[in-house]
């Protein structure tokens, strides 16, 4: 079977693909590299021993991207590609809409220019919106408050547009809470440009002496510590829960969204705690005010994933540490 990956350099789709390589799947890779470096896909090879026919194609390039599908037999589409990050999304808001909304619909339109109608989309846990009640289950309300976010509303309404336009439609929406960590081989991992913005690779970029201290947002939250608390997912276990999803988009026709969290809450300190435990490394850290938008708590009730996809997250949040740790440690650098 194979598969076609957009934004399959990225850090979820890397280790997706080796995931699927090591099921047995074909892989092909469709990437912008806009955030992204083509080494990652070399070193999945490395890590499975199979090969991947990557394309160096942007998504609003219709005209390349229906190559792709005129040049090879594609039964389903993983879509990460998209722009991720919430602050710059709100400085310029129309390249989001344009990148990650027009990149979804073109997408789209060819898909089904070419019959191919089984499709996984990366949506996130921030179309939770404002969350008042955890654990968040999917049909808890949706809102958006960045452009980020609306667009990944957005493209979860037009995907539903779309299903109910043509009933011959497979799709999974996968809303990921928060993934970290890296493949245990530490070749691939997080690989974000400047200064992170997530508190992962901002933990282990000081414990590698690149960054001086971790600034947390906040100790006056209503949660155990009073640091924001989150559902830190192994990127191990959320590659595997796309195998899982398309086992059952090739099986079945239907829009259904998933929750991809663990169900369980840490803290940003409990974090940073199980980090030096685990690693031996000190990372210094002071509190500061809060990040403006930031909730005290979001974590996911996993419970439709693990009946409706039989897939459950297995690493814990040491895993989750010594993986991304072992990334950081062996790439200082990440990809270059
Ligand atoms: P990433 O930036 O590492 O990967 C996205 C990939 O898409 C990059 O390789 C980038 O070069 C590519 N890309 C972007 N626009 C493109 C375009 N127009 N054409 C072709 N390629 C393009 O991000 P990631 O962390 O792997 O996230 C993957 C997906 O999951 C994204 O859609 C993101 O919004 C979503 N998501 C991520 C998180 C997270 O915390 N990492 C949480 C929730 C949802
Ligand atoms: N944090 C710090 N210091 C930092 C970075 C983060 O204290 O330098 C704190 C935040 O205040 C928050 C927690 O660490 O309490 C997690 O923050 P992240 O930026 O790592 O992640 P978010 O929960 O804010 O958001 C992430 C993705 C979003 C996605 C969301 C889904 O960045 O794109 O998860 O739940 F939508």
């Amino acid at each position: 079977m194979s598969i076609l990956i957009t934004g399959g350099a990225g850090y979820i789709g890397s280790h997706t693909c080796v995931e699927l390589l090591n099921l047995g799947y074909e892989v092909i890779v469709l990437d912008n590299l806009s955030n992204s470096k083509e080494e990652s896909i070399r070193r999945v090879e490395n890590i499975t021993g199979k090969k991947i026919k990557f394309y160096k194609i942007d998504l609003l390039d219709r005209e390349n991207l229906e190559k792709v599908f005129m040049e090879n037999k594609i039964d389903a589409v993983i879509h990460f590609a998209g722009f991720k990050s919430v602050g710059e999304s709100v400085k310029v808001p129309l390249r989001y809409y344009h990148n990650n909304i027009t990149g979804t619909i073109i997408l789209c339109d060819v898909m089904q220019k070419y019959c191919v109608k089984k499709l996984i989309f990366s949506s996130s846990a921030t179309v939770y919106g404002n969350v008042e009640k955890v654990p968040i289950s999917e049909d808890s309300p949706l809102s958006a408050t960045n452009p980020y976010g609306r667009t990944k509303l957005f493209i979860e309404e037009i995907l539903r547009d779309l299903y109910n336009s043509d009933k011959e439609w497979s799709i999974a929406l996968l809303r990921y809470f928060n993934p970290i960590g890296a493949h245990e081989s530490g070749l691939i991992g997080e690989d974000p440009s400047g200064v992170p913005n997530n508190l992962m690779p901002y933990i282990t970029q000081v414990a590698v002496g690149k960054l001086h201290e971790l600034k947390v947002f906040g100790n006056d939250y209503d949660t155990h510590d009073g640091t924001g608390v989150r559902d830190f997912i192994h990127v191990v276990d959320l590659a595997k829960g796309h195998v899982k999803a398309l086992n059952k988009v090739m099986v079945s026709t239907g829009i259904d969204a998933y929750n991809l969290g663990t169900g369980k809450g840490y803290s940003v300190l409990d974090l940073v705690h199980t980090f030096e435990k685990v690693t031996g490394k000190k990372v210094p850290y002071t509190i500061v005010k809060r990040r403006p938008g930031d909730v005290a708590k979001c974590f996911a009730d996993p419970t439709k994933a693990n009946k409706e996809l039989k897939w459950y997250a297995e690493r814990d949040l040491e895993d989750m540490c010594l993986d991304a740790w072992r990334w950081q440690s062996n790439n200082p650098n990440g990809y270059e």
